[in-house]
């Protein structure tokens, strides 16, 4: 699908579809609607004045107008003026996008909505309505054997004035790489784990640094065991699948510091022998969604090409139950030195990361994000409405923030004290992989903590974001990609 900045007029674009958006209550119509309502001989005006229609925000109404160019247009409510947001934006651009693409249609040209409204640019914008409308349109097709008919090939934004193309360029341009690099994400993650094995999120990575000309280093069991990585190493043990240790190294400040995004890459979580019950079970194969939301960051931090450094790290293996897996009661020694009690095999994305993590403090990380779909209790305490963080840096936490704030994606703070460290002591180890079901979101995150020394380290726990069973706005059922867009978002930031 192209997708640009246009100078077309909107009421006479050789289009089969037309977008305009309406602000609630406005007593009269202005630009883009303006000029639509016109052309179709008063069409906008009747609706609003019949009452069918408010433009209260993310209401969508299409009509069909005579004797003009297109065959459709729809028309978006942005709601009142005042109360406008970025966030707002993505989902008008995807709830109108999705309304416009019904039906046999291949092009739609948009006007652009918001711009100069609550205080937002028509930069941002125009990123938003790229991220909403490519967000919203995805759709995971590639295990059909019969795929659906998709007509659509052209999105047109049309800027209010020619002199404003190239700002919208720029806003077009970010907004289609946060959203290209999480359906990337949601790829990733939909496939099935028989697809995306170990190996095959290896050669993706491998496929980002070849387009976007990164580095990139796949460490194979061997590298780990004369690193000593005996946290990886036993959860791998009992997969017949080859572990990778994927390093993507992007340079975009030589001389710089650099930071570090390590994702769990569990291509599919069986619990080991601490086996997991049979409900629910083919959901496991999102357990490297983590992983795939750095691999996706890493691909648009290549695009953008922000003036920062930074080490995209997935270890990536399956937990598997077999002859010489990994046992309750085992006690392994992670590449720090620290032993570990196992207490269940089923907490083995701490394991996992703990390696890399600490990994990343050897290749010189000064900051440190981990993300991983780490723990159920994670759901009982937020649902699926936020994914949660815990830190030892409130400075890290508030640029952390920013940057969230900044992609619209939402994360809780959960507390750090010593007594959830207290929690996973061990009396035959240095710690225990579980600290038992209560706090289970601190005692898990705080655990990969203990890997990362004095280095400013943020753990985020999606395990209830990763994944959904109901549509909503730019977010279709099944992978979300989280936290693909807030860790660009966040090199972004740190190269300003
Ligand atoms: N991958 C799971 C966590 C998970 C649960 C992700 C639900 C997505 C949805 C993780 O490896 C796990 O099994 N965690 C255990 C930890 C426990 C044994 C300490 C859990 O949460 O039950
Ligand atoms: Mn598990
Ligand atoms: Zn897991």
């Amino acid at each position: 699908m192209r997708i640009s900045v246009s100078n077309v007029e909107l009421t006479t674009a050789p289009v089969d579809a037309v977008i305009v958006s309406v602000l609630e209550g406005a007593t009269s119509l202005e630009g883009p609607a303006a000029s639509v309502d016109r052309a179709s001989g008063g069409m906008i005006s009747q609706l609003l004045a019949s009452g069918d229609f408010k433009g209260k925000l993310n209401e969508v109404i299409a009509f069909y107008p005579q004797g003009l160019a297109m065959r459709k247009v729809v028309v978006v409510g942005l709601g009142c003026a005042e109360k406008l947001t970025v966030e707002g934006l993505r989902q008008v651009a995807a709830n109108s996008v999705k309304a416009a693409a019904k039906g046999k249609i291949a092009t739609i040209a948009s006007a652009l909505h918001g711009a100069g409204l609550a205080g937002i640019i028509a930069e941002d914008a125009a990123a938003a309505w790229a991220e909403g409308a490519l967000l919203g349109l995805y759709t995971y097709e590639a295990m059909k054997s019969k795929r659906e008919d998709k007509p659509l090939a052209e999105l047109m934004l049309v800027a209010p004035e020619a002199s404003q193309a190239p700002e919208l360029e720029q806003g077009l341009k970010r907004g289609l790489a946060l959203a290209e690099a999480t359906n990337l994400v949601r790829d990733l993650v939909n496939a099935p784990a028989n697809h995306m094995t170990p190996t095959h999120m290896a050669e993706t990575a491998l496929k980002i640094a070849s387009d976007t000309g990164m580095s990139c280093e796949i460490l194979e069991r061997t590298d780990m065991e004369s690193l000593g990585m005996g946290a990886l190493l036993g959860v791998a043990k009992g997969s017949t699948e080859a572990p990778k240790l994927i390093v993507l190294s992007y340079q975009g400040n030589p001389g710089g510091e650099t930071m570090a995004f390590v994702g769990k890459g569990l291509t599919f979580d069986s619990g080991g022998i601490s086996i997991k019950p049979a409900d629910g079970m083919h959901l496991m194969k999102d357990d490297m969604a983590g992983g795939a939301a750095v691999l996706g960051a890493m691909m648009a931090i290549g695009q953008l090409k922000p003036k920062v450094n930074i080490l995209g790290i997935v270890p990536a293996t399956e937990n598997m139950p077999a002859g010489n897996a990994l046992k309750p009661g085992d006690v392994i020694t992670a590449m720090t030195g620290k032993t570990i009690e196992i207490i269940s095999t089923d907490a083995e994305g701490r394991l996992i990361l703990a390696d890399a993590v600490a990994y990343a403090v050897k290749l010189g990380a000064k900051k440190i994000i981990d993300i991983a779909t780490l723990t159920g209790a994670c759901g009982i305490a937020l649902a699926h409405v936020y994914s949660a963080m815990i830190t030892n840096c409130d400075a890290l936490a508030a640029e952390f923030k920013t940057a969230a704030d900044r992609s619209g994606e939402r994360y809780w703070p959960m507390p750090n004290h010593d007594e959830y460290r207290e929690m996973f002591k061990s009396p035959v180890a240095d710690i225990k992989n579980s600290g038992g079901r209560m706090g289970g979101v601190m005692t898990g995150g705080l655990f990969i903590g203990e890997f990362v020394g004095t280095t400013p380290w943020i753990h985020l726990d999606i395990a209830p974001t990763a994944y959904t069973e109901s549509e909503k706005h730019y977010q279709p059922k099944g992978a979300t990609g989280v936290a693909t867009r807030t860790l660009v978002s966040l090199a972004l930031l740190w190269a300003n």
